[in-house]
């Protein structure tokens, strides 16, 4: 029986976001405190934009251990970060903050390694020399894939979107193996590809459908979504009636999780069907 509140030494973090009501974290975070035992709790923080600053700097006061940040407020948050990692500056954004004992706030994103631990656990035969790469979408969710895949040694990489200056600035921004090519021909750049990555939010419940002609997509290749809700998206169902391997986009939210969990509990805990079952029921 848990005795219904904490104890003076509980750790604590939780989930920054405007709404936050909809975060899955209080679960993903919960079930890991849970199986681990732990002395603490991971709280969903209601945060309204202009009070993004006073509510990070509340954390440290707090003596809150960190914080994952969401939905508006990733962007915000890197300039009030003490220090950040270089990977949390190249992604232009935070989704972890771990507070030192002293007070210091450090900015990371965990993203990009959530996406790829996602991949490597959902398509264990894909390598980052199996071929070109095609991205769909160019907002946050992008970033961090492209920044996971560079770093990876996936090249080349295309990268559609529907407004194609925003596909462009993020090509020029990274440069190298990132190529910006018009979203009107996004079924013809399928051809050759080893990996297909769905950054928009097309496909989710609520949302028009992505529409994709898979024909010349090669057998072998590797389709992966970021929308988990519905946990198999229409693309997902059509590469898999045509025989691809589907990574969903829920293990990358699970993965996501796991260095913040572990800075701030000191535990690293594991992703497990369980873990899935807790979150997605
Ligand atoms: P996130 O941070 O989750 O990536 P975002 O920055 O709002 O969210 O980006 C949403 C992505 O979905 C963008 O690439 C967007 O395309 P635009 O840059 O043209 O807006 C894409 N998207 C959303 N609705 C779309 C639609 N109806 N058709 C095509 N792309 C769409």
């Amino acid at each position: 029986m848990t005795p219904g509140f904490l104890g003076g030494t509980a750790r604590l973090a939780g989930v920054i976001g405007w709404p936050v009501a909809h975060s899955r974290s209080p679960r993903l975070h919960g079930h890991w405190l849970r199986t681990y035992g732990i002395d603490g709790a991971y709280v969903p923080l209601a945060v309204a934009p202009g009070h993004l600053p006073s509510a990070i700097r509340g954390l440290a006061a707090l003596g809150f251990r960190g914080a994952n940040v969401t939905v508006p407020h990733k962007e915000a948050a890197l300039a009030l970060m003490d220090h950040l990692d270089p990977v949390a500056q190249r992604i232009g954004a935070v989704n972890t903050i771990v507070i030192g004992s002293d007070g210091r706030l450090e900015g990371r994103n965990t993203d990009g390694e959530g996406f790829m631990a996602n991949l490597r656990d959902g398509a264990p035969d894909w390598h980052p020399g199996a071929g070109p790469a095609v991205v769909l979408g160019a907002g946050g969710a992008a970033r961090a894939v492209l920044v996971a895949l560079m770093d990876a040694g996936v090249a080349p990489i295309y990268l559609l979107n529907r407004t194609f200056d925003r596909a462009a600035a993020l090509a020029a921004a990274f440069g190298g193996s990132v190529v910006a090519v018009p979203w009107e021909a996004r079924s013809e750049w399928l051809a050759g590809a080893a990996l297909l990555v769905n950054t928009t939010s097309l496909g989710m419940t609520g949302q028009p459908p992505l529409e994709l002609d898979l024909s010349a997509l090669p057998g072998d290749a590797v389709v992966t979504d970021l929308v988990y809700v519905p946990l198999e998206t229409p693309l997902l169902a059509a590469a898999r009636a045509r025989g691809h391997r589907v990574v969903d986009g829920l293990g990358m939210l699970l993965h996501q999780a796991v260095p913040g969990f572990e800075a701030w509990f000191g535990v690293r805990p594991v992703v497990t069907a369980a873990l899935r079952e807790a979150v997605f029921s």
